[in-house]
């Protein structure tokens, strides 16, 4: 099974973004991992289209941006121009989600929903097929630092079989309360990529703790 590490840089010191930055850059990261927010879809506002420009301009690593965010429709070409390699629309914020995913491969990105807590895999049975990547939340979207819930494993193991079905090269990535604990078992359920922010950027070595996260 393909495993991949995405930082989140929510967790990063933007005090000094660009140290974070070329440290991800030397690591075993696979991806950047962007967590826009727009205190509308959810209770909190974080950064948008310039950080993720910036970022673009030194980044040796694909951006993965999570837009948490309502209308995606309308970012969806700004995104794909300021960088973005993957692009990750909430189920729950889209009326007509097919046309958006054609509209996110339109601009030459990979294209991925992801789904809230509360949300059933079943939900993307009719669209699994179109997808790049199924992003779980693991915890309540907004914040980071939040403690991981525990049901993430069963629905990480129902969409592993979902997957494996109807659309083997998709990936499945988890986002929230990743540690190295959670993220092993998280592997062990069938997931591909962990979003992790807070470990690794509290932790005292973020490259070594990225490192260690993907050889658990
Ligand atoms: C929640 C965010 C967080 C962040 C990772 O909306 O998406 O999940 O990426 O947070 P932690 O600090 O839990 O790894
Ligand atoms: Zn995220």
């Amino acid at each position: 099974m393909k495993r991949f590490i995405a930082p989140s840089i929510l967790s990063a010191n933007f005090n000094c973004l660009e140290k974070d930055i070329e440290m991800i850059n030397q690591s075993d990261a696979d991806f950047i991992h962007f967590d826009v927010m727009d205190g509308v879809f959810v209770p909190n506002i974080s950064f948008g289209l310039p950080v993720i420009e910036h970022v673009n301009r030194i980044a040796q690593k694909p951006l993965d941006v999570h837009l948490m965010i309502v209308n995606p429709d309308h970012f969806i070409n700004p995104f794909a121009e300021a960088g973005a390699s993957i692009l990750t629309v909430h189920y729950e914020a889209c009326a007509h989600l097919h046309r958006t995913i054609q509209q996110i491969k339109k601009a030459g990105v990979k294209a991925s929903v992801c789904l809230n807590p509360h949300t059933s895999v079943v939900a993307l049975e009719n669209i699994i097929g179109d997808l790049d990547m199924v992003l779980l939340m693991s915890v309540n979207p907004g914040f980071g630092g939040q403690k991981f819930i525990e049901n993430t494993y069963k629905k990480v193991a129902q969409l592993r079989a979902l997957i494996d079905k109807q659309n083997p090269e998709c990936l499945i990535e988890v986002d929230g309360g990743v540690n190295y604990d959670t993220g092993k078992r998280l592997f062990d359920a069938g997931a591909n990529v962990l979003v992790a922010g807070s470990f690794v950027f509290q932790s005292g070595n973020p490259a070594e703790t990225i490192r260690n996260l993907k050889t658990i």
